[in-house]
């Protein structure tokens, strides 16, 4: 596909740089991985667009002009239809996006999140346990990690079985999301007065689902929120991010209770997904490139003695195990794609980006982009080291996975320090490598990853060992209470 001229901006008229875009076959999302320049203008489903493709790009314009560049596009299916308008991620900047913005910071800012540092601690160990007993499970291990760490820390419940219900219902509202969010994929998100169809009209397919999905996802935003209510009613709950807020809802008539219920809610839809696939790429990166899992293994054994367990106090002596983290979130970044929108006209470099556009950070290419990352396509942690410290000047790819400005995830800090823990703990305990086919070839798994809201490795086998005895106890010794089957 060519891309048509963009307008003036003043008085010149520039041809913006003509790109291809590929369809991927697995979704109906827009790869934007074949786009190069730093900014590449498209019509899609008749709407402009916008992407940038450099660091630089996506931080002059949703960081430093902010003001400008912090709504969502319009989307209609999801937001109209669907009904997921009481999803932060979803809802247009303004006053009542802010209100629940603040109530999750002031729960999730760097400094705060540092509290829940003990209940991932906990959560880690019990992980580790369970990997022991069962390596062939780690998929669904780690499925539950990423949903029991999201429920203990925003609804202080405890998910002790590996097919909870609550992951249940997280796995079935992800889902949902990622359905409604298939922007193209509904002619309701060209002709928006489709919405006023009713359901049981011929063809009227998409209100049927989206009845299905509303009611999915209702259920996520309420059920957790029963539930906490009613342990606080009986003196049964555990300190956690909802009996703060719902005490401060009491005192602060600021806060009311619907944004509390959908600050919470939000929670569980954005939180456990996206880090859940960040988990499992770092298990498809251990399987792809052995020595850099050795490397960081060797860090581990030089600087911690007795076999003791990385711990966040060791986080800033071990910049190896870092660099890895932060090269398994640039190779593989789970979200490719951010879209904003800008509510002005705007000028940028003498292109003109019109109010209304969807301007979309390519956060796969800004992480792939050759003056940014030398050789982007080969896995290289010591890219972010010079004389073995973390090098400042190398762009961390946490600026570009966790978003922009205003809209910048609020759980950054809290899913850093739960994927670190799992990274540097994995590393010093077991090695992850290919399971081998019948001829004793290892079994590489494609490095396809899904689009969609959030981009993840497909189920694919892989050999999880001990890697020494002496770790086993050191598991052992933190297991706070090991989780039931
Ligand atoms: C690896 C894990 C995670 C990744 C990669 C991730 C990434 C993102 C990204 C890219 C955005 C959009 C930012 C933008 O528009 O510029 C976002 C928004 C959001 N994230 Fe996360 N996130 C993660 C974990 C979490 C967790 C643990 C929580 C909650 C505790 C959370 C809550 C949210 C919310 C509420 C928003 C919407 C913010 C808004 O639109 O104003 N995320 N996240």
């Amino acid at each position: 596909m060519t891309f048509p001229v963009l307008p003036r901006s003043g008085g010149v008229t520039q041809r913006w740089e003509t790109h291809t875009a590929s369809r991927s076959t697995e979704s109906s999302s827009i790869r934007a991985d074949r786009m190069t320049g730093p900014v590449a203008y498209m019509r899609v489903l008749g709407r402009d667009v916008v992407v940038l493709n450099t660091a630089k790009a996506a931080i002059d314009l949703f960081e430093k002009r902010s003001a400008i560049y912090s709504t969502r596009p319009r989307f209609v299916m999801l937001n109209e239809v669907a009904r997921f308008d009481w999803v932060m991620a979803f809802m247009p900047y303004g006053h009542w996006l802010r209100l629940h913005r603040r109530a999750l910071h002031k729960h999730l800012n760097e400094s705060a999140a540092k509290i829940w540092w003990s209940a991932q601690h906990d959560l880690n160990a019990q992980f580790l346990k369970r990997l022991l007993d069962t390596p062939g499970d780690w998929w669904d291990l780690t499925h539950w990690l990423a949903g029991a760490t999201i429920m203990r820390i925003a609804f202080g419940i405890d998910v002790v079985q590996k097919k909870d219900p609550w992951i249940e219902l997280g796995i079935d509202v992800a889902e949902a999301a990622s359905q409604a969010g298939r922007f193209g994929a509904f002619a309701v998100d060209l002709f928006p007065l489709l919405k006023h169809v009713p359901a049981w009209f011929p063809g009227a397919k998409f209100k049927r689902d989206a009845l299905e999905w509303q009611r999915i996802h209702l259920r996520a935003r309420n059920l957790p929120f029963q539930r906490i209510t009613e342990d606080i009613a009986t003196g049964k709950a555990v300190p956690c991010i909802a009996t703060a807020m719902l005490e401060e809802e009491t005192r602060d008539t600021s806060l009311p209770e619907e944004v509390v219920k959908n600050a919470l809610g939000v929670m569980y839809i954005a939180g456990a997904d996206t880090a859940l696939a960040v988990m499992r790429v770092f298990f498809f990166a251990m399987v792809k490139h052995p020595s850099a899992q050795k490397a960081a293994q060797a860090e581990i054994d030089r600087v911690l003695l007795n076999d003791s367990l990385p711990s966040y106090r060791d986080r800033a002596r071990l910049p190896l195990v870092e660099a890895l983290y932060r090269e398994t979130l640039r190779m593989y970044p789970v979200t490719p794609l951010n879209a904003h929108c800008v509510t002005e006209d705007d000028d940028y470099g003498g292109m003109l980006i019109p109010k209304g556009s969807t301007v979309i950070a390519n956060t796969w290419g800004i992480l792939h982009n050759e003056e940014t990352y030398a050789e982007p396509e080969v896995f290289k942690p010591e890219r972010f080291l010079t004389q073995g410290m973390l090098d400042p000047d190398v762009f961390d790819p946490r600026d570009a996975v966790f978003g922009y400005g205003r809209r910048v995830c609020p759980g950054k800090h809290v899913a850093d320090a739960e994927l670190w823990l799992l990274v540097a703990t994995m590393l010093a305990c077991f090695n992850i490598s290919p399971t081998l086919d019948d001829n004793g070839d290892p079994m590489i798994p494609s490095s396809t990853m899904s689009s969609g809201l959030v981009s993840s490795v497909s189920h694919f086998p892989c050999n999880i060992e001990l890697r020494t005895e002496s770790k086993r106890a050191a598991i052992m010794e933190k297991v706070p209470d090991p989780i039931r089957a």
